[in-house]
């Protein structure tokens, strides 16, 4: 079989890092390290027995030069919303497919704008493949081979205690989703909450979660619709992380990761408050609907670092596309095309812990 060269732009980050890690163990992918410092890429590569190359994503002849005989993108530096598409527009027009972990609504929109020129070149493009939006919208896709019928779906991210891999970036990508409008799909649209939802979102009596009702929906989400009912997202925090994760919550609302340098400071803090507890990151899905005309409810429960979430899932679907699973060319969100059925069985064998149970209500 051929072997498949996976260019992984911030591949000595924390989430690229692990993508790096993840394919190496495959036989039929050669991970190729990439960032703007040689030292690094190179020193990465060589503990993984990979490949390394230099790419700055701000510079269109830098990510040429770095495009040279590769098949695969993984793409692990979207700082902001706005930040350029050089990459995927990039790949879109040379038929090299390209995967990311953006979780940036707009950023998302103009990757999945470029899929006319994708399929012309024989391109696949899938955006929004990180723990959020991706992870919840491929459970949620997956309810298509549970259910014949999805009433409603609630998310809860959960934060763990411990703060030690959350990166500046992380950080910021928090924040931002936390500006995202929230809506609620309801009879067949999505419509502003109303006020009440809103003002609850740091609930009261504040027990043993935050809650914001409903948090946000992001682009990917939006692609759901028509086979799941979403009736609220919550977001933090077990009991042993209340405090944190109101700390982390009121410390965002005030600006406090606006820029990489002032993130750096407040992480630190957070790391204090959270010092001696290690909790990880967790997302959990609970779906209820119909089949055979009758009620079931699904449940699906991931946890580790949050870092990790997010590399396993373009880790697994660069695997299916290398596969030949996914045949598809164009710009998509990961709901459209993954095979969502083998997705939870990779999830299964990925080393983290994973349970995905269906019972009768
Ligand atoms: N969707 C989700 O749920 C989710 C969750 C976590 C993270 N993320 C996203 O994943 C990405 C990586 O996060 P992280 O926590 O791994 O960050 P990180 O540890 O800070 O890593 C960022 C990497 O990008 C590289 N980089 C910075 N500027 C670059 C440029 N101009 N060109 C090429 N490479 C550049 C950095 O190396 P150099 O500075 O040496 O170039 C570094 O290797 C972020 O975009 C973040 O928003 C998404």
């Amino acid at each position: 079989m051929k072997t498949h060269r996976v260019l992984i732009p911030g591949g000595y980050g924390a989430v690229g890092s692990i993508i790096a890690s993840l394919l190496s163990k495959n036989e039929n992918i050669i991970p190729v390290v990439a960032g703007r410092s040689k030292d690094q890429a190179k020193k990465r590569a060589e503990k993984l027995g990979c490949q390394w190359t230099t790419v700055d994503l701000e510079d269109k002849d830098s990510i040429q030069e770095a495009l040279n005989e590769i098949d695969i993108i993984i793409n692990c530096y979207i700082p902001s919303a706005d930040f350029n598409t050089y990459l995927p527009e990039m790949a879109a027009e040379q038929g090299i497919h390209y995967l990311d972990v953006a979780a940036f609504n707009g950023y998302n929109e103009r990757v999945v704008g470029l899929h006319k020129i994708a399929a012309k070149s024989g391109a696949l493009l899938i955006t929004a493949l990180g723990l959020f939006p991706g992870a919840p919208g491929l459970i949620l896709g997956g309810n298509r081979d549970y259910f014949d019928q999805v009433d409603c779906a609630d998310i809860f991210f959960t934060s763990g205690s411990n703060m030690d891999n959350l990166t500046p970036l992380a950080l910021q990508g928090i924040g931002y989703l936390m500006q995202v409008p929230p809506k609620k799909w309801e009879n067949g649209k999505w419509t502003k909450p109303q006020g009440k939802a809103r003002r609850e979102y740091i609930s009261k009596p504040f027990n043993k979660q935050i809650t914001f009702y409903p948090y946000m929906v992001t682009f990917d989400l939006l692609k759901i619709p028509e086979i799941v009912k979403i009736n609220h997202i919550n977001m933090w925090s077990m009991s042993e992380s209340m405090f944190l994760g109101m700390a982390l919550v009121l410390g965002l609302k005030l600006g406090f990761a606006k820029t990489i340098k002032k993130a750096t400071t407040f992480l630190r803090l957070l790391r204090y408050l959270g010092r001696n507890k290690n909790e990880d990151y967790s997302l959990r899905v609970i779906s209820q609907g119909t089949r055979d005309a009758k009620k079931y409810e699904r449940v699906v429960e991931m946890n580790a670092p949050e870092e990790h979430l997010t590399a396993i899932v373009p880790a697994i679907i660069c695997e299916q596309i290398i596969d030949g699973d996914i045949k598809k060319v164009g710009a998509y969100t990961g709901a459209e095309v993954v095979k969502t059925r083998r997705f939870s069985d990779s999830l299964k064998n990925a080393g983290i812990n994973y349970r995905d149970e269906i019972r009768a209500l």
